[in-house]
Protein backbone atom coordinates (compact mmCIF):
# COMPACT_ATOMS: atom_id res chain seq x y z
CA UNK A 1 0.00 0.00 0.00
CA UNK A 2 1.36 3.70 -1.06
CA UNK A 3 2.27 6.02 2.50
CA UNK A 4 -0.51 8.45 2.82
CA UNK A 5 1.73 10.91 3.93
CA UNK A 6 6.01 10.45 5.50
CA UNK A 7 6.29 13.30 8.57
CA UNK A 8 8.70 15.99 8.35
CA UNK A 9 11.44 16.81 11.15
CA UNK A 10 9.16 15.01 13.01
CA UNK A 11 11.99 14.53 16.00
CA UNK A 12 12.24 18.47 15.62
CA UNK A 13 9.14 19.17 15.53
CA UNK A 14 8.95 17.19 19.30
CA UNK A 15 11.88 18.86 20.63
CA UNK A 16 10.41 22.41 19.81
CA UNK A 17 6.85 21.65 21.33
CA UNK A 18 8.61 21.32 24.34
CA UNK A 19 5.90 18.66 25.05
CA UNK A 20 4.54 19.00 29.18
CA UNK A 21 2.65 16.54 31.30
CA UNK A 22 -1.05 17.18 31.10
CA UNK A 23 -0.90 19.78 28.35
CA UNK A 24 -3.25 20.59 26.05
CA UNK A 25 -1.89 20.27 22.32
CA UNK A 26 -3.31 21.72 18.80
CA UNK A 27 -1.72 19.37 15.30
CA UNK A 28 -3.58 22.34 12.45
CA UNK A 29 -2.73 19.89 9.95
CA UNK A 30 -3.57 16.25 10.52
CA UNK A 31 -2.80 15.29 6.73
CA UNK A 32 -1.96 11.27 7.34
CA UNK A 33 -1.75 11.70 10.93
CA UNK A 34 2.22 10.76 11.57
CA UNK A 35 3.11 14.06 13.52
CA UNK A 36 -0.63 13.48 15.71
CA UNK A 37 0.61 10.15 16.56
CA UNK A 38 4.02 10.84 17.24
CA UNK A 39 2.50 13.56 19.52
CA UNK A 40 0.07 11.43 21.27
CA UNK A 41 2.83 9.06 21.83
CA UNK A 42 5.49 10.97 23.52
CA UNK A 43 3.17 11.68 26.55
CA UNK A 44 0.49 9.10 27.47
CA UNK A 45 -1.20 12.61 29.94
CA UNK A 46 -1.51 15.04 26.75
CA UNK A 47 -4.70 16.14 24.92
CA UNK A 48 -4.22 16.52 20.92
CA UNK A 49 -6.71 18.38 19.19
CA UNK A 50 -5.85 18.13 15.11
CA UNK A 51 -7.50 20.06 12.13
CA UNK A 52 -7.52 19.29 8.44
CA UNK A 53 -9.68 20.55 5.81
CA UNK A 54 -9.41 17.64 3.79
CA UNK A 55 -12.18 14.84 3.73
CA UNK A 56 -9.64 12.46 2.28
CA UNK A 57 -7.49 13.27 5.70
CA UNK A 58 -10.15 12.75 7.97
CA UNK A 59 -10.54 8.91 7.25
CA UNK A 60 -6.97 8.56 8.91
CA UNK A 61 -7.85 9.99 12.05
CA UNK A 62 -10.24 6.70 12.71
CA UNK A 63 -7.59 4.79 13.65
CA UNK A 64 -5.92 7.62 16.16
CA UNK A 65 -9.80 7.89 17.32
CA UNK A 66 -9.70 4.44 18.66
CA UNK A 67 -6.21 3.92 19.88
CA UNK A 68 -6.78 7.42 21.83
CA UNK A 69 -10.14 7.80 22.34
CA UNK A 70 -9.70 10.42 25.27
CA UNK A 71 -6.83 12.14 24.64
CA UNK A 72 -7.81 12.82 20.72
CA UNK A 73 -10.17 15.00 18.72
CA UNK A 74 -10.29 15.41 14.98
CA UNK A 75 -11.53 18.87 13.56
CA UNK A 76 -12.62 18.89 10.13
CA UNK A 77 -12.44 22.68 9.30
CA UNK A 78 -10.03 25.37 8.13
CA UNK A 79 -7.30 26.09 10.37
CA UNK A 80 -8.37 29.52 10.04
CA UNK A 81 -11.27 28.73 12.31
CA UNK A 82 -9.28 27.35 15.13
CA UNK A 83 -10.12 30.03 17.46
CA UNK A 84 -13.89 29.76 17.34
CA UNK A 85 -13.51 25.38 16.87
CA UNK A 86 -11.27 25.11 20.15
CA UNK A 87 -13.41 27.59 21.68
CA UNK A 88 -16.65 25.06 20.68
CA UNK A 89 -14.80 22.24 22.70
CA UNK A 90 -13.89 24.46 25.54
CA UNK A 91 -10.60 24.56 25.24
CA UNK A 92 -9.54 28.68 25.60
CA UNK A 93 -5.28 28.27 26.10
CA UNK A 94 -3.21 25.62 24.62
CA UNK A 95 0.70 24.68 25.30
CA UNK A 96 1.95 23.93 22.36
CA UNK A 97 1.16 24.19 18.04
CA UNK A 98 2.17 22.36 15.15
CA UNK A 99 1.65 23.89 11.61
CA UNK A 100 2.51 21.73 8.82
CA UNK A 101 1.91 23.43 5.99
CA UNK A 102 0.94 22.71 2.39
CA UNK A 103 -0.19 19.73 0.36
CA UNK A 104 0.21 15.88 1.64
CA UNK A 105 1.48 13.47 -0.71
CA UNK A 106 -2.09 11.84 -0.88
CA UNK A 107 -3.10 15.16 -2.48
CA UNK A 108 -0.56 15.14 -4.86
CA UNK A 109 -0.12 11.99 -6.09
CA UNK A 110 -3.93 11.35 -5.99
CA UNK A 111 -4.11 12.40 -9.97
CA UNK A 112 -8.03 12.79 -9.33
CA UNK A 113 -7.32 16.27 -6.71
CA UNK A 114 -5.93 17.80 -9.83
CA UNK A 115 -2.69 19.35 -7.86
CA UNK A 116 0.36 18.22 -10.02
CA UNK A 117 1.02 18.24 -13.96
CA UNK A 118 2.77 15.24 -13.59
CA UNK A 119 -0.64 13.24 -13.46
CA UNK A 120 -3.55 13.98 -16.04
CA UNK A 121 -6.29 14.77 -13.58
CA UNK A 122 -9.13 17.53 -13.59
CA UNK A 123 -8.04 21.17 -13.16
CA UNK A 124 -9.39 20.95 -9.27
CA UNK A 125 -7.07 21.78 -6.52
CA UNK A 126 -9.51 22.34 -3.89
CA UNK A 127 -8.09 20.90 -0.04
CA UNK A 128 -11.91 21.06 0.94
CA UNK A 129 -13.97 19.93 -1.73
CA UNK A 130 -17.23 21.88 -0.38
CA UNK A 131 -16.22 24.97 -1.37
CA UNK A 132 -17.17 26.06 -4.77
CA UNK A 133 -14.12 27.64 -6.41
CA UNK A 134 -11.53 25.11 -8.44
CA UNK A 135 -8.91 25.80 -10.54
CA UNK A 136 -11.21 25.48 -13.61
CA UNK A 137 -12.92 28.38 -12.91
CA UNK A 138 -10.29 30.41 -12.69
CA UNK A 139 -7.80 28.91 -15.57
CA UNK A 140 -11.22 29.22 -17.94
CA UNK A 141 -13.66 32.17 -16.87
CA UNK A 142 -11.24 34.78 -14.93
CA UNK A 143 -9.99 37.98 -16.94
CA UNK A 144 -6.14 38.23 -17.97
CA UNK A 145 -5.38 40.70 -14.99
CA UNK A 146 -6.81 38.77 -12.62
CA UNK A 147 -4.71 35.52 -14.24
CA UNK A 148 -1.65 37.86 -14.38
CA UNK A 149 -1.96 38.86 -10.88
CA UNK A 150 -2.40 35.72 -9.58
CA UNK A 151 0.61 33.95 -11.40
CA UNK A 152 2.97 36.89 -10.34
CA UNK A 153 2.23 37.26 -6.77
CA UNK A 154 1.33 33.78 -5.35
CA UNK A 155 3.87 32.17 -8.32
CA UNK A 156 6.78 34.72 -8.65
CA UNK A 157 6.86 33.49 -12.10
CA UNK A 158 8.43 35.86 -14.66
CA UNK A 159 6.74 34.63 -17.64
CA UNK A 160 2.80 35.39 -16.13
CA UNK A 161 2.61 37.46 -18.62
CA UNK A 162 2.80 35.32 -21.99
CA UNK A 163 1.67 32.24 -19.76
CA UNK A 164 -2.01 34.56 -18.89
CA UNK A 165 -1.99 35.21 -22.85
CA UNK A 166 -2.03 31.48 -23.91
CA UNK A 167 -4.17 30.77 -21.65
CA UNK A 168 -6.69 32.88 -23.07
CA UNK A 169 -6.19 32.52 -26.68
CA UNK A 170 -6.38 28.45 -26.28
CA UNK A 171 -9.71 29.05 -24.14
CA UNK A 172 -11.34 30.61 -26.87
CA UNK A 173 -10.85 27.55 -28.51
CA UNK A 174 -12.18 24.99 -26.21
CA UNK A 175 -12.31 25.33 -22.20
CA UNK A 176 -9.01 24.26 -20.52
CA UNK A 177 -10.33 21.05 -18.43
CA UNK A 178 -7.25 18.79 -17.08
CA UNK A 179 -3.71 19.24 -15.40
CA UNK A 180 -2.05 18.04 -18.96
CA UNK A 181 -3.98 20.66 -21.15
CA UNK A 182 -2.44 23.52 -18.80
CA UNK A 183 0.79 21.86 -18.91
CA UNK A 184 1.16 21.71 -22.05
CA UNK A 185 -0.07 25.51 -22.74
CA UNK A 186 2.39 26.19 -20.04
CA UNK A 187 4.75 24.50 -21.87
CA UNK A 188 4.27 26.13 -25.06
CA UNK A 189 3.94 30.08 -24.30
CA UNK A 190 7.18 29.87 -21.98
CA UNK A 191 10.53 31.18 -23.85
CA UNK A 192 12.24 29.61 -20.59
CA UNK A 193 14.16 26.74 -20.58
CA UNK A 194 13.00 26.15 -17.24
CA UNK A 195 9.59 24.95 -18.35
CA UNK A 196 9.62 22.58 -15.41
CA UNK A 197 10.04 25.37 -13.15
CA UNK A 198 7.24 27.39 -14.51
CA UNK A 199 4.94 24.75 -14.19
CA UNK A 200 5.19 24.38 -10.84
CA UNK A 201 5.04 28.02 -10.31
CA UNK A 202 1.89 28.47 -11.77
CA UNK A 203 0.67 25.22 -10.22
CA UNK A 204 1.48 26.29 -7.07
CA UNK A 205 0.05 29.34 -7.35
CA UNK A 206 -3.11 28.50 -8.60
CA UNK A 207 -3.52 26.25 -5.65
CA UNK A 208 -2.59 28.97 -2.94
CA UNK A 209 -5.35 31.02 -4.39
CA UNK A 210 -8.13 28.69 -4.85
CA UNK A 211 -7.29 28.01 -1.52
CA UNK A 212 -6.89 31.37 0.14
CA UNK A 213 -3.87 29.32 1.55
CA UNK A 214 -2.09 32.69 2.91
CA UNK A 215 -4.86 34.37 4.33
CA UNK A 216 -5.25 31.26 6.31
CA UNK A 217 -2.13 30.85 7.52
CA UNK A 218 -1.48 35.04 8.47
CA UNK A 219 -5.31 34.36 10.58
CA UNK A 220 -3.87 31.36 12.43
CA UNK A 221 -0.76 32.36 13.26
CA UNK A 222 -1.92 35.56 14.73
CA UNK A 223 -4.58 33.63 16.70
CA UNK A 224 -2.60 30.84 17.82
CA UNK A 225 -0.06 33.24 19.59
CA UNK A 226 -2.95 34.85 21.44
CA UNK A 227 -4.05 31.29 22.46
CA UNK A 228 -0.54 30.15 24.01
CA UNK A 229 0.04 29.84 27.38
CA UNK A 230 2.82 31.05 28.79
CA UNK A 231 5.70 28.97 27.70
CA UNK A 232 3.81 27.66 24.93
CA UNK A 233 5.35 26.83 21.85
CA UNK A 234 4.50 27.20 18.33
CA UNK A 235 6.29 24.99 15.40
CA UNK A 236 5.62 26.11 11.77
CA UNK A 237 7.03 24.02 9.32
CA UNK A 238 6.41 26.10 5.52
CA UNK A 239 7.73 24.40 2.41
CA UNK A 240 8.14 27.76 -0.10
CA UNK A 241 9.52 31.30 0.15
CA UNK A 242 5.92 32.99 0.27
CA UNK A 243 4.92 30.90 3.61
CA UNK A 244 8.07 31.08 5.42
CA UNK A 245 8.23 35.07 4.60
CA UNK A 246 4.48 35.28 6.54
CA UNK A 247 5.57 33.15 9.53
CA UNK A 248 9.01 35.48 9.64
CA UNK A 249 7.25 38.61 9.60
CA UNK A 250 4.24 37.62 12.06
CA UNK A 251 6.84 36.09 14.53
CA UNK A 252 8.87 39.19 14.26
CA UNK A 253 5.97 41.69 14.44
CA UNK A 254 4.33 39.50 17.40
CA UNK A 255 7.99 39.55 19.27
CA UNK A 256 8.81 43.25 18.95
CA UNK A 257 7.21 45.72 21.70
CA UNK A 258 6.98 48.72 19.61
CA UNK A 259 5.03 49.14 16.27
CA UNK A 260 5.95 53.39 16.18
CA UNK A 261 7.66 54.51 12.93
CA UNK A 262 11.56 55.03 14.08
CA UNK A 263 11.66 58.73 14.16
CA UNK A 264 9.04 59.09 16.85
CA UNK A 265 10.80 59.82 20.01
CA UNK A 266 8.32 58.10 22.17
CA UNK A 267 6.12 55.00 22.34
CA UNK A 268 2.24 55.65 21.28
CA UNK A 269 1.47 52.71 20.29
CA UNK A 270 1.52 50.36 24.14
CA UNK A 271 1.93 47.19 21.56
CA UNK A 272 3.49 44.16 23.83
CA UNK A 273 5.98 41.47 22.75
CA UNK A 274 4.02 38.64 22.83
CA UNK A 275 6.40 35.48 22.10
CA UNK A 276 10.51 34.89 22.05
CA UNK A 277 11.67 33.59 18.35
CA UNK A 278 14.08 30.71 19.20
CA UNK A 279 14.85 30.02 15.69
CA UNK A 280 17.05 33.44 14.30
CA UNK A 281 17.83 31.06 11.52
CA UNK A 282 15.19 27.95 9.99
CA UNK A 283 15.80 24.52 11.07
CA UNK A 284 16.49 22.19 7.57
CA UNK A 285 16.60 18.83 7.30
CA UNK A 286 19.39 16.76 7.28
CA UNK A 287 20.80 15.05 3.97
CA UNK A 288 19.59 11.78 5.31
CA UNK A 289 15.98 12.67 5.59
CA UNK A 290 16.03 14.06 2.29
CA UNK A 291 17.83 11.21 0.87
CA UNK A 292 14.70 9.14 1.76
CA UNK A 293 12.06 11.29 1.58
CA UNK A 294 12.29 14.27 -1.53
CA UNK A 295 9.15 15.79 0.04
CA UNK A 296 11.52 17.37 2.54
CA UNK A 297 14.05 19.07 0.67
CA UNK A 298 11.68 22.54 0.86
CA UNK A 299 11.14 22.48 4.60
CA UNK A 300 11.96 25.18 6.82
CA UNK A 301 11.08 24.99 10.25
CA UNK A 302 10.65 27.93 12.72
CA UNK A 303 9.52 28.35 16.46
CA UNK A 304 8.76 30.15 19.05
CA UNK A 305 7.78 30.18 22.59
CA UNK A 306 4.79 32.57 24.34
CA UNK A 307 6.16 35.20 26.86
CA UNK A 308 4.07 35.58 29.96
CA UNK A 309 2.05 38.69 29.22
CA UNK A 310 -1.91 39.65 29.28
C1 LIG B 1 1.93 18.59 4.66
S1 LIG B 1 0.37 17.86 5.00
C2 LIG B 1 0.50 17.45 6.71
C3 LIG B 1 1.10 16.13 6.95
C4 LIG B 1 1.05 15.68 8.39
N1 LIG B 1 1.84 16.49 9.25
C5 LIG B 1 1.45 14.21 8.53
O1 LIG B 1 2.32 13.91 9.36
O2 LIG B 1 0.91 13.38 7.81
C6 LIG B 1 -0.68 19.26 5.06
C7 LIG B 1 -2.12 18.95 5.41
O3 LIG B 1 -2.70 20.15 5.87
C8 LIG B 1 -3.97 20.32 5.33
N2 LIG B 1 -4.20 21.76 5.26
C9 LIG B 1 -3.53 22.66 4.50
N3 LIG B 1 -4.02 23.89 4.72
C10 LIG B 1 -5.01 23.76 5.64
C11 LIG B 1 -5.89 24.68 6.28
N4 LIG B 1 -5.87 25.99 6.00
N5 LIG B 1 -6.77 24.20 7.18
C12 LIG B 1 -6.80 22.86 7.48
N6 LIG B 1 -6.02 21.94 6.90
C13 LIG B 1 -5.13 22.39 6.00
C14 LIG B 1 -3.94 19.63 3.99
O4 LIG B 1 -5.23 19.20 3.63
C15 LIG B 1 -2.97 18.47 4.26
O5 LIG B 1 -3.67 17.30 4.61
Amino acid sequence: MIKYHTPVLLNECLNALNIKNKGIYVDTTFGGGGHSRAILDSNPSIRLFSFDQDNDSIENAIKLQNDFPARFVMIQDNFANLWTRLSLERVKKIDGILFDLGVSSHQINDSKRGFSFSYDGALDMRMDISKELSAYEVINKYPYEKLLSIFYKYGEEKESNRIARGIILERQENPIKTTLELGTIIDNYTYSRQKLKAKARIFQALRIYVNSELESLERALNDAIRILKPGGRIVVISYHSLEDRIVKNIFREQEKDCLCPQNFLKCVCSKQSYISVLTKKPVLPSKEEIAENSRARSAKMRFAERKDVA
